[in-house]
C-alpha cells in the first residue's frame, strides 16, 4: 500500500488506501504516536496539517484546524467527517506566509523525494515562534520476523521495504539535523514503537516476495519461498513486524532567519 500514498487518486483503489488508513490510524499504537503530535501543538491556533488524508487527526485536532492534501478522495472523506480540507501540494502549500502556530504533517513526507522541500514550505507559513511537527516511521529501524524464511530472504525484503517501497523511508532520522540548521529552537526527536504480529496486518507483506521479483531483486523461486513461508500463517504463532515511528518538533524562531524567512506578509 505504500506506494499508493504518494499519489492516491491514480492508485488502484483509492477508496481502499482511504479505508486502509482509516484503520491503521485506529490502532492503539498508531493513537500513542499521534497523540504525541497533538500534544506538541496543544494550544495553537490555528494548526494546519499536511497530507490531511481522510481527517482523522483534523477531528482530534478541532477548533480551527485546517487540512491540505493532494488527494480529491481523502478530501471529500475529510470533508464527510466535518473538517475543514483544501486541495493543494505540500511542496506549494496554498497559504501566504506566516499564517498558521502550527503545522504537523503525519506520514506524508515519508512520500515525496525531496522532504527538505517540504519542510522549507511548512516554515514559510508557520509564524514566528510557531511549532511544526513532523511524524513518520523510520523503514531503517524494521524488524522483521517470518518463521521458516531464510534470513537473506528476510534480509532483502527488508532492505526493499526501506530504499524502494517509499521515496524518502529513512529521511526523519536527519530531520533534528535539518531543522536546527534552518534555525529552528527547541528542536526533540521522540519515538515510539509500532508492533505487529499478525501478517494480515503488515501492510500487504505476503505480496512483497512478487513485487521484488517483477523488479529483478529476487527470483521467481525466492518470491514463490516468501508467499509459501506467509500463507496461512496464523496471528501471534511467531511473525513479527516492528518499525519506530520518530515525532519530530520544533519551534520557529520568534525572530526570522534567512532560512524561513521568504519576505513575504505578517
Ligand atoms: C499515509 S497517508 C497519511 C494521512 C494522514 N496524515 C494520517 O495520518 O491519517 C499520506 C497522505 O499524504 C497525502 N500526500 C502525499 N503526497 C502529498 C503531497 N505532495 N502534497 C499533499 N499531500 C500529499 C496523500 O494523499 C495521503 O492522504
Amino acid at each position: 500500500m505504500s506506494g499508493t500514498y504518494a499519489d492516491v487518486d491514480r492508485g488502484t483503489d483509492p477508496d481502499e488506501a482511504a479505508r486502509w488508513q482509516e484503520r491503521v490510524d485506529a490502532w492503539p499504537a498508531i493513537r500513542a504516536y499521534k497523540a504525541l503530535t497533538y500534544e506538541r501543538c496543544a494550544g495553537a491556533e490555528p494548526v494546519l496539517d499536511v497530507g490531511s488524508g481522510p481527517g482523522v487527526d483534523l477531528v482530534e485536532l478541532g477548533g480551527d484546524a485546517v487540512g491540505v492534501d493532494r488527494s480529491m478522495v481523502m478530501n471529500r472523506r475529510a470533508a464527510a467527517r466535518g473538517c475543514a480540507v483544501v486541495a493543494g501540494d505540500a511542496l506549494a502549500l496554498p497559504f501566504a506566509d506566516a499564517t498558521f502556530e502550527a503545522v504537523r504533517a503525519d506520514r506524508t513526507l515519508q512520500h515525496l523525494p525531496e522532504p527538505v522541500e517540504a519542510i522549507t514550505e511548512c516554515a514559510r507559513v508557520l509564524r514566528p515562534g510557531g511549532m511544526l511537527i513532523v511524524a513518520d516511521p523510520d523503514q531503517g529501524s524494521l524488524v522483521v520476523e517470518v518463521p521458516g524464511a531464510p534470513a537473506c530472504l528476510v534480509d532483502a525484503i527488508r532492505r526493499r521495504r526501506r530504499d524502494r517501497q517509499y521515496r524518502s523511508g529513512t529521511y526523519i532520522r536527519g530531520m533534528p539535523t535539518t531543522l536546527c540548521g534552518m534555525g529552528f529552537d527547541d528542536v526533540r526527536i521522540e519515538a515510539r514503537p509500532l508492533v505487529l504480529t499478525d501478517p494480515a496486518d503488515a501492510f500487504g507483506i505476503a505480496t512483497w516476495g512478487d513485487a521484488a521479483a517483477a523488479e529483478g531483486g529476487l527470483t521467481a523461486a525466492e518470491a514463490a519461498q516468501w508467499r509459501s513461508s506467509l500463507a496461512r500463517l496464523p496471528p501471534d504463532q511467531g511473525f513479527v513486524y516492528a518499525v519506530t515511528f520518530f515525532v519530530v518538533s520544533a519551534r520557529k524562531s520568534p525572530i526570522s532567519s534567512a532560512a524561513t524567512d521568504t519576505g513575504g506578509g505578517a
